[in-house]
């Protein structure tokens, strides 16, 4: 993928068009990577962030009312919001695209599309991949978004690592199994480490635990990438992240090569291109593998 340079066609390739960024739960990578990308490449950005704090939501506006209103200002809408569906609902009433940048404990699309992008990059293939999904696999959106996408892909293996409280949720499970996917549960983190291309660490999401802490108490620190399982990660694997983290992957590991989450955010700044070009996979068309010398 082509670097966009300041001043060329490229970088005036979505002049006048305007994407607004509605963000109901707070992000840092996924709200500054979208009007990162939109500015880089000559459009504009109207966001609200906090929108249910600063957006006439406050004042009791439906999500479908203001979808409705903000069609009106933009050409495309970036939408982060806190109810599984949300995406959907909101795309039901809009006469232009709706991106899901995350809903709930629902689907993060265009994460998923990044991670698949730097699997790609880091390990050279995206196919054969054998991969460990680890932590809140529950209501971790982007694990459930990249066990969806990389079913695509053939011959990938999958392993979730989760504490009991906070397991893959049964409808992906069958998903994966509808489409033939060879994937298990395991609760020896240090054994799957051994075997993977990709371990895949998530945060527990404590804003999901309101209502019952003990849960939460009960699924942290429970599976930790230091040093140690450093140790058994094959030499040519990586350790993922979409972040933010907390403490499920100690800071000595960031020194380690190995340690590819900076490099996936920055990988972000590429899903908007990213996301309008793979968008046909989602309908099921197969994204080739790309050279991994694109940049
Ligand atoms: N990976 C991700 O979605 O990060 P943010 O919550 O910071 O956007």
């Amino acid at each position: 993928m082509e670097k966009v340079r300041p001043g060329t066609d490229a970088a005036r390739q979505l002049d006048g068009y305007v994407m607004s960024t509605l963000f109901y739960e707070p992000s840092t990578r996924t709200r500054l990577s979208f009007e990162a990308a939109m500015a880089k490449l000559g459009g504009s950005v109207v966001s609200t962030e906090n929108a249910r704090e600063f957006s006439s939501v406050a004042k009791g506006e439906t999500l479908e009312d203001t979808i409705r209103t903000v069609e009106g200002y933009s050409d495309v809408v970036v939408l982060r919001h806190y109810l599984a569906g949300s995406a959907k609902a909101a795309a039901s009433v809009a006469a232009i695209p709706v991106l899901n940048a995350g809903d709930g404990p629902g689907q993060h699309p265009t994460q998923a599309l990044l991670d698949v992008y730097t699997i790609l990059r880091e390990v050279g293939k995206v196919n054969d991949v054998r991969i460990a999904l680890v932590g809140d696999l529950a209501n971790g959106r982007t694990a459930r978004s990249l066990a969806y996408l990389l079913s695509m892909y053939s011959n990938v293996k999958m392993y979730f690592v989760a504490p009991d409280v906070v397991r893959m949720g049964e409808d992906i499970k069958e998903f994966l199994d509808s489409k033939g996917v060879d994937w298990e549960e395991a609760s020896d983190l240090k054994a799957v480490a051994a075997e993977v291309d990709v371990l895949y660490q998530t945060r527990i999401q404590k804003e999901r635990f309101q209502d019952r802490p003990e849960d939460y108490e009960k699924a942290r620190g429970k599976f930790i990438v230091d040093s140690k399982l450093m140790d058994i990660l094959p030499r040519k694997s990586v350790v993922m992240h979409p972040l933010p983290r907390v403490d499920e992957i100690t800071p000595e590991v960031d020194a380690d090569p190995r340690a590819a989450y900076f490099r996936q955010t920055r990988n972000g700044l590429k899903r908007l291109q990213v996301t309008a070009q793979q968008t046909a996979l989602f309908f099921g068309q197969v994204w080739p593998e790309q050279s991994s010398s694109a940049a």
